[in-house]
């Protein structure tokens, strides 16, 4: 077996959160990047409408804290939102030194300066952004400095199964000791020893049957910290993004909120608008609202679709603003110039994840987890767009900033046991995996999506513990092979957002539940954590 034993830091994922923090730690660490498939394989590259930051002379620090707060629903930190917003402007100018290309515009006093584009949920433009294409500059900016930089090893092609904990049964000793990884092109596992790991794995929305993000994006961190005894937290919050592109031949291309923020208009078959009659500020509201009128739409007249239209504007700014969404619509026949866009909603964010502090560190010493595998506290119940990105860059700085400090006092890895394949054998029904994976996202959508009910959720529950027991007993008799590791990811994530759903007795933010339909404000409002020792919780929240 390999042992790759050279790195201080090992860093899960090549993303917006990865690849920052491996730019701000490699002056004075080496780092080692691992990523499942390509470099640019996580959501990151797919970001289209931008990044929050405070940058107009008549916007305020304290107006992107109160949105931030709003979309929230009352589940925000409070400190978690102020020291993000904070770091709005600075780190949009650590993007422009990585070569960041942001789009300028002409002021009326002939000077440029960054373009704001506007989207739900915000009270003012502040959205800086690369055309409608920000992910790509960002991606690409961040993998070439990576590149270039003596003390970064990337690593793609490798797919983290599980962590190293040192004396993991006694919870005061426990730390990181690193992880065992499949080699996805060699087939072989190989053991990555490191002090510090970091898990900047994405988002789960692939649980989905019909999602906005890439292949990628399994839940592999959250399911890998659940193993590894961490606590999670908030799992009920999954985003549905109001308008992904509804076409048999193009599932997962999301058509940006910014084209609603420049007046974009949802209407009906029939070309009426509806969304004056869910929020008066129509089509800004913010993202559960849009999408859950959008559901009720489709539902109420039993449509495939509602549309989105922007075709008033002029050609020439369509073509100006929205360059790459106009092109990937025009290839499957749609010009978005003339005709309105086929949308509904798919799931788009993890708002919850493994639950960390304000320095991304978890339950587990020497392990953090950053970006949308991480829950800071950042986003509540519901996150205001274009405030991901932000919290990637935000929290990679100061995960940066921790692990340079406690570095030294972290002690050097164990040699851990060798991966054991003697009980083992190829596969010879991989059939198996491709319908539980068919089944656990089906039935997810349809009763665990954007409406929800205890008998839909219980229902999903029947069938989780099935699933998993099937897993289970796969994984034990097969060698491991992508696709396996993340349906038993995905599987662990899916019960994990159940169980916080069943939790969560009222309806709040992303989450709405027609048993409860109103937000109960009369008690504390909590956040959903979920324990490890599945037998403690169960007794603490008397669940049967
Ligand atoms: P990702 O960018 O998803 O990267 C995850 C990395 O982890 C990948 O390299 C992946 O291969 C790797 N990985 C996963 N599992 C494993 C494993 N087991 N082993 C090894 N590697 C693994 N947010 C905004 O703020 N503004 C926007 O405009 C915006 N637009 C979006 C548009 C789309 C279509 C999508 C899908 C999301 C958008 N978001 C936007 C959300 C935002 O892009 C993501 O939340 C953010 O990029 C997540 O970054 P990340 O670094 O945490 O993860
Ligand atoms: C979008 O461009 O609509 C996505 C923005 C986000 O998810 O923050």
């Amino acid at each position: 077996m390999t042992i790759l034993n050279a790195y201080d830091v090992l860093i899960i994922g090549s993303g917006g959160a990865g690849l920052s923090l491996a730019l701000r730690l490699a002056d004075t660490t080496r780092v080692l990047v691992i990523s499942k498939v390509s470099l640019s394989s996580g959501s990151t590259y797919h970001a289209q409408g931008g990044i929050s930051a405070v940058l107009d002379v008549n916007d305020s620090i304290e107006s992107h804290i109160t949105d931030t707060l709003n979309a929230g629903a009352g589940l925000c930190d409070k400190n978690a939102v102020r020291l993000t917003v904070l770091q709005g402007k600075k780190n949009i100018e650590w993007l422009k030194k990585q070569g960041v290309e942001f789009t300028q515009q002409k002021e009326k006093n002939g000077k440029t300066s960054l373009h704001l584009n506007r989207e739900g949920g915000h009270s003012h433009r502040r959205i800086v952004h690369s055309d409608d294409a920000t992910g790509k500059a960002v991606s690409k900016s961040l993998i070439e400095r990576a590149k270039e930089h003596p003390n970064i090893s990337l690593l793609e092609n490798h797919n983290a199964i599980d962590l190293i904990i040192k004396n993991k049964q006694k919870k005061s000793d426990q730390c990181i000791q690193g992880a065992y990884v499949l080699d996805i092109v060699k087939n072989k596992v190989k053991l990555i020893l490191a002090k510090t790991v970091i898990l900047a794995t994405g988002g789960a929305s692939r649980v989905y049957l019909y999602s906005t993000n890439p292949d990628v994006s399994t839940g592999d961190g959250i399911a890998l910290a659940w193993r590894a005894g961490c606590r999670i937290s908030n799992m009920e919050f999954m985003q549905f993004h109001p308008t992904c592109l509804y076409h048999p031949n193009k599932r997962s291309f999301l058509i940006s909120e910014a084209v609603r923020g420049e007046g974009g208009k949802l209407i009906l078959p029939d070309g009426s608008e509806f969304m004056h009659k869910y929020d008066p500020q129509k089509e800004l509201a913010p993202r559960d609202i849009v999408a859950r009128a959008i559901d009720n739409e489709i539902k109420k007249y039993g449509i495939d679709c509602v549309y989105l239209d922007i075709s008033h504007k002029s050609a020439d700014f369509i073509l100006k603003h929205f360059p790459t969404i106009h092109q990937q619509c025009l290839s499957l026949d749609i010009d978005i110039t003339q005709q309105p866009i086929p949308v509904v909603p798919a799931a788009h964010y993890t708002c919850g994840g493994v639950l960390t502090d304000l320095n991304g560190r978890t339950d587990i010493r020497g392990l953090y987890a950053i970006g949308e595998v991480a829950s800071t506290g950042l986003h509540g119940a519901n996150r205001m767009a274009s405030n991901s990105l932000l919290e990637c860059l935000v929290f990679a700085e100061r995960a940066a900033v921790d692990i340079s400090k406690v570095l030294s006092e972290l002690s050097t890895p164990e040699p851990a046991p060798n991966w054991d394949e003697s009980q083992v054998i190829d596969s010879d029904e991989e059939v198996v995996v491709s319908h539980n994976w068919d089944e656990l996202r089906h039935f997810m959508w349809n009763y665990v999506g954007i409406v929800r009910t205890d008998k839909r959720l219980s229902r999903a529950m029947r069938r989780i513990k099935i699933l998993k027991q099937e897993i289970d007993e796969y994984y034990g008799d097969f060698k491991v092979t992508n696709d396996l590791l993340e349906l038993r990811n995905l599987v662990i994530v899916a019960e994990l957002i159940i169980r916080s759903a069943l939790l969560r007795k009222e309806s709040r933010g992303l989450h709405y539940t027609k048993d409860y339909p109103e937000t109960n404000d009369s008690k504390p409002v909590k956040n959903t954590l979920l324990y490890p020792n599945i037998k403690r919780w169960e007794q603490e929240n008397n669940y049967k």
